[in-house]
């Protein structure tokens, strides 16, 4: 949890639903040709799955090269939560955006 100041890219996403805020900071290297999340961390203005499922995702995509981390997706964080309840699903859906968007804003600024 926490920024992470040196990120090389950050997510940001908000949910129109509530209006909760996420952060997502990672760091990548270069390890056999591959580009890999060696670090990541998150800052969520949000409800308590909203923190729950920013921490999961971290968890999900530490150590990962960046292909496979933009294949997790919204279900996979709720599944390694054993689920949520009906009405906090929408919460998940921040942590896998985030992470996606981190991503893809790294992929446009080292192109
Ligand atoms: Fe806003 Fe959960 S109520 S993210």
């Amino acid at each position: 949890m926490g920024e992470i100041k040196d990120a090389d890219s950050v997510g940001e996403v908000g949910n129109p639903v509530c209006g909760d805020l996420m952060y997502i900071y990672i760091k990548v290297k270069e390890e056999n040709g591959k580009e890999i999340i060696d670090d990541i961390s998150f800052q969520t203005f949000g409800c308590a799955a909203a923190i729950a499922t920013s921490s999961m995702v971290t968890e999900l995509a530490k150590g990962k090269p960046l292909d496979e981390a933009l294949e997790i997706t919204r279900g996979d964080v709720a599944d390694s939560l054993d689920g949520l309840p009906p009405i906090k699903l929408h919460c998940s859906n921040l942590a896998a955006d985030g992470l996606h968007d981190a991503i893809k804003k790294y992929r446009e600024k080292n192109k």
